[in-house]
């Protein structure tokens, strides 16, 4: 019993799990009790407090020296903090036509950020060198300047760049004036994918500015700008409150972080959620569903495929997933950090009985 009165009962049904999204998933156990060992007595506010100096040196040993980190709210507020520090006033972003901060940031880089997103169209949400030297082109004075270059790892379609092809970007990028910004809001899901220190796809591979993800993975709310090049971002400091990301009792946003750095446990959440992703899909594969088709790679969390007309919404009246193209019939299936064995061979069942 607890010490206290408690007045929210639950209100849903607790053994209920989906792929709508990861972020349909609670805050994991070991966050919860991080927050309530952050939470006695007063601390200084607004990030001058023992945890958020502590997530500093974390930062520090995970990119190295010189890693400055600014935790926020939200991932849109990330990128918007993130992507402005790296522009000036009439400087635009180039970024997949796919990328979040195109399509579901509800226009903030362009309401609060005051900058253009400059969306190239990719058939699996990854840019290439290629992509990127052939829209960073300005018209002069007509045109908004490309200044920056956004990518997504993994990406919102499940698929993930590689360290050698995030260099190649990064090169092309810094050659032609650009800052490199990485949308990290799945970033826990692509470390564990590339079973590699996350330094090495992200600070050595040449990345500016980092968005980096705690909410998706196991945190109740919490993200962080990290910038890996302080050479590149002005006025990063000032940002987050004329942005509206700094929180006041910034111990437990740091806290938060803090607990999903111990021990690794952000990335052995993110290789939990990519081990039932990838159980999905061959589960799929072994049973020889007829009428699935994938439309990408299962290379992080998501699942992307095709099904035969009207089986998508028989299948939601169990679980909750999302159409990602009514239009052609493919859905989207996300794993989370809580997802079980049983959850998916259930799930499998499902898809059998409806497909059979
Ligand atoms: C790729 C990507 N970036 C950023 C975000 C962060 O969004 P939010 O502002 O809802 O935390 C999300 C969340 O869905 C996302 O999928």
């Amino acid at each position: 019993m607890p010490a206290y009165p408690v007045f929210v009962d639950t209100l849903h049904d607790t053994d209920r799990r989906g792929f709508a999204s990861d972020n349909y998933a609670g805050a994991h156990p070991e966050v919860l009790e991080a927050l309530a060992a952050a939470n006695a007595g007063h601390v200084s506010a607004y990030g001058d407090d023992p945890y958020t100096e502590a997530l500093r040196a974390r930062f520090v040993d995970l990119f190295g020296d010189g890693t400055e980190v600014f935790p926020v709210f939200n991932g849109t507020g990330a990128n918007v903090i993130g992507l402005q520090s790296l522009l000036t006033r009439w400087g635009g972003v180039i970024a997949p036509a796919i990328a979040h901060v195109n399509t579901d940031e509800g226009g903030a880089p362009e309401k609060v950020g005051g900058f253009k997103i400059l969306p190239v169209q990719t058939p699996d949400a990854k840019l290439t060198p290629e992509l990127v030297r052939a829209h960073a082109g300005s018209r002069g004075v007509h045109t908004i300047v490309p200044q920056a270059v956004s990518i997504t790892q993994s990406t919102e379609l499940g698929t993930l760049y590689t360290a050698p092809e995030i260099r190649a970007i990064a090169e092309a990028a810094h050659e032609l004036g650009l800052a490199l910004h990485m949308d990290g809001a799945r970033l826990a899901n692509a470390a564990a994918a590339l079973d590699m220190p996350v330094r090495e796809f992200t600070r050595d591979a040449g990345v500016d500015v980092l968005s980096f993800g705690g909410t998706k993975i196991g945190a109740l709310g919490a993200e962080a700008v990290v910038v890996l090049n302080p050479d590149a971002v002005t006025g990063i400091e000032f940002l987050r409150k004329n942005t509206m990301q700094l929180a006041s009792k910034m111990r437990f946003v740091s806290a938060q972080l803090l607990a999903l750095l111990e021990d690794d446990l952000w990335i052995r959440a993110g290789a939990q959620a990519n081990a039932m992703a990838a159980r999905l899909r061959k589960g799929i594969q072994e049973r020889g569903i007829p009428g699935v088709a994938f439309t990408q790679k299962t290379e992080a969390n998501g699942v992307f495929a095709t099904l035969p007309e009207g089986v998508a919404d028989r299948l939601r009246e169990h679980v909750r997933f999302y159409d990602w193209n009514a239009a052609t019939g493919e859905v989207r299936w996300l794993t989370s950090w809580d997802t079980q064995v049983d959850d998916v061979d259930r799930f499998v069942g499902l898809i059998a009985r409806y497909c059979g």
